[in-house]
């Protein structure tokens, strides 16, 4: 099993939902997991030219880093994207990903049956959160990939690894002490192995 986990925060150090992704990841063995920092990359965005539509090369592959990580996301079982709420809506770096893997759908729809999951965070308590996973699970439902949620207590948690910055109170803090965040994340990640293991017979 191969669970690759995206984190589509623009920042290389200290990031929120790197943090949350990790907890996340921490419920798949080491030898199954592969954490890929958007930042780390260079991803030109989609100049809509319709060459994938035709099963042509995309030529926006043959200058950036979207083949080796095309590569990553095709050998996936699992996907996980975590990524900070930009306006409410995902990260321009994280988009410019999204649109480029046009080219796995037009090509036979290689994404097809991975399980996903999303992470969401943002500055304000009401930062956008769930309107930032309706994206992304909208964007793996268009591929075609089976779209899980975090399931813990049914009293204590949400649906989706999500929170913020901000506290009930209105101060401030980071991820790690952001409990709630931390919990839903951790179990989305042990829904998305879990689901992942059924889907392949070697589950309960
Ligand atoms: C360009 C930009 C737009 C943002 N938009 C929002 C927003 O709409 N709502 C919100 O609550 N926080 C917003 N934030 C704050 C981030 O969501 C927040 O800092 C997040 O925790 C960053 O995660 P990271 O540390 O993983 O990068 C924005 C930050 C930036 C840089």
């Amino acid at each position: 099993m191969l669970v690759v986990g995206i984190c589509g925060s623009p920042k290389s150090e200290n990031s929120n939902t790197k943090y949350l992704l990790e907890k996340a990841l921490s419920a798949v063995n080491d030898d199954e997991k592969l954490l890929l920092n958007i930042s780390d990359h260079n991803i030109l965005h989609c100049t809509g030219c319709d060459s994938c539509v035709r099963k042509k090369p995309c030529p926006q592959s043959a200058k950036d880093d979207m083949p080796e990580i095309e590569k990553k996301l095709v050998s996936a079982d699992a996907i996980i994207i975590a990524t900070p709420s930009y306006f409410t809506s995902v990260p321009g770096v994280l988009k410019d990903l999204i649109d480029r893997s046009r080219a796995l759908k037009m090509n036979d729809h290689q994404l097809k049956d991975k399980v996903f999951g999303a992470i969401s965070y943002a500055g304000l308590r009401y930062g956008g959160q769930e309107h930032v996973i309706d994206v992304l699970n909208r964007y793996a439902l268009g591929h075609g990939m089976i779209i899980v949620g975090s399931v813990g207590s049914p009293v204590k948690h949400g649906t989706f690894g999500s929170g913020s910055l901000q506290t009930d109170e209105g101060s401030w803090r980071s991820a790690k002490d952001d409990e709630l965040a931390t919990k839903g994340s951790v179990l989305l990640g042990q829904r998305v192995v879990e689901v992942t293991r059924r889907l392949q017979g070697l589950g309960e």
